[in-house]
């Protein structure tokens, strides 16, 4: 892989990032109902995570010579809390194949410390999905 793809990723990436920390922010205000407390709290409790990982991607892109981008991936329109349950733990599935994959690249880029963080993003987002799949596991209707 050379370093221009490698940017080129990096950028999808961040671009999902800056998508789910927009998604999480949205889907806090959207929900409703008796678990609305707990719900809110739960989406926005995800935010600083996000915000870490759009932030080190940055970094990253311009370490490496590359433009970082401000366009974030469309957030899913979802109406209801189930539906942005089901929204949240797609994109997470999503992170942490695309971090997966992402890893092995930076280590046949030759880029360990990045190949490590990004497994440590790995973490990260199947520990997200994992909590998301939980709460949806015994959703009411
Ligand atoms: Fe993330
Ligand atoms: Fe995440």
């Amino acid at each position: 892989m050379d370093k221009k793809t490698l940017i080129q990723k990096l950028n999808e990436d961040l671009s999902g990032e800056l998508s789910a920390i927009i998604q999480y922010l949205t889907y806090a205000a959207k929900a409703t109902g008796p678990y609305r407390p707990q719900l809110a709290q739960f989406f926005l409790a995800e935010v600083p995570d996000e915000q870490g990982h759009a932030q080190f991607l940055a970094n990253k892109i311009v370490a490496l010579g590359g433009e970082p981008t401000t366009v974030p991936r469309p957030v899913p329109a979802a109406k209801g809390n189930r539906k942005m349950l089901e929204a949240v733990l797609k994109a997470e599935k999503q992170a942490t194949k695309d971090y997966t994959q992402r890893a092995r690249e930076a280590d046949e880029f030759g880029d360990k410390g990045l190949s490590v963080q990004l497994e440590d993003m790995v973490r990260d987002e199947s520990g997200h999905a994992e909590e998301t799949e939980r709460i949806l596991r015994d959703w009411p209707v």
